[in-house]
């Protein structure tokens, strides 16, 4: 993870963001407040933002623009995982390295932190001191990270997820489960960052979010293939999850080779969207490798 360039550092600058966001709310009931805390701020490798700030960083944006997509999406995706680790859905008791959300409080509390991480999102994009350029695009923002989070991106993903569970499905329906519960936000942290240049043409803009839709898929077959090939320790989240609880992963379906191959073709593609950006596109290229390399 070292090898990133700027991502300790852009990992700092969200981590003070978002917690100068949740310190910045009124006390109503401080065990929500703690559990909203605690899942957003106590660890996560922060790749949605991390990607925002470095498609930022290739467009030469204005990072205080980035920071306030990087933090949406970081709150979306919390959430995502408060409610993903619930008994009702994969009910897994250790996250980054800690007891889940609702091991650490209790599941009423660990719902009500996932809503509240949920709307304190759409607060950040709606209420965000972006520059002007940035400020008239709030409503295309506002609904990027509409259709990455709901029921046409990752909420659609993670009800076809637990549908396909026991099941058997087929090689597109994962890749359509798999794009929607994972790639969407994916994609949104480099759509949403891209939106911060004014003169992207569109064949660029296109380039880049075919490379946003193969990374976006790569990292869930990656995360599916370290379900089953790291431990507990390095994942911080149980390993064997996926089997344990009969999943529709790529690795169920094409076995640990052919997932292999899957994630390394999906890399090999990004890299080759990337090649036709006329922007220094080297941490882009770094990250699609990282993804595919990573073991946690
Ligand atoms: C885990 O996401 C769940 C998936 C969408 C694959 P991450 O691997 O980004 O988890 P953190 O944020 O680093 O804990
Ligand atoms: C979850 O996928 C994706 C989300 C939208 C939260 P997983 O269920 O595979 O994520 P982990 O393995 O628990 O992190
Ligand atoms: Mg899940
Ligand atoms: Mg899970
Ligand atoms: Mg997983």
């Amino acid at each position: 993870m070292s090898t990133l360039a700027n991502l300790a550092l852009y990992q700092e600058r969200i981590n003070q963001f978002l917690e100068a966001k949740i310190d910045a709310l009124e006390v109503n009931d401080q065990k929500l407040l703690d559990a909203m805390r605690y899942g957003l701020l106590i660890g996560g490798k922060r790749m949605r933002p991390y990607l925002a700030y470095i498609v930022g960083e290739a467009i030469d944006a204005d990072s205080n623009d980035i920071d306030g997509i990087a933090a949406a999406l970081e709150c979306i995706h919390a959430y995502s995982l408060l409610h993903d680790d619930l008994p009702a859905m994969d009910d897994d008791d250790l996250r980054r390295g800690q007891p889940t959300c609702h091991k650490a409080f209790d599941e009423a509390t660990a719902i009500l932190a996932g809503d509240s991480l949920q709307t304190l999102a759409f607060d950040i994009l709606a209420n965000h001191e972006f520059s002007d350029k940035v400020a008239a695009k709030r409503v295309t923002l506002i609904r990027q990270l509409v259709n990455a989070a709901g029921y046409q991106g990752m909420c659609g993903g993670q009800a076809l997820d637990l549908s396909a569970t026991n099941q058997d499905v087929t090689l597109a329906q994962l890749e359509h489960l798999h794009s929607l519960k994972t790639g969407a936000l994916l994609s949104a942290a480099i759509l949403m960052a891209a939106e911060c240049s004014q003169d992207m043409l569109t064949k660029h803009k296109l380039a880049l979010a075919t490379y946003a839709k193969l990374i976006g898929l790569a990292y869930q077959v990656q995360d599916d293939i370290i379900d089953i090939t790291s431990t507990e320790e390095e994942l911080g989240k149980p390993a064997g999850s996926d089997v344990a609880a009969n999943k529709s992963t790529y690795p169920a379906l094409l076995g640990l080779q052919g997932a292999m191959e899957k994630a390394e073709d999906l890399y090999q593609q990004a890299l080759q969207a990337l090649a036709t950006l006329p922007y220094n596109t080297e941490n882009l290229s770094n990250l699609a490798t990282f993804i595919v390399k990573r073991r946690s």
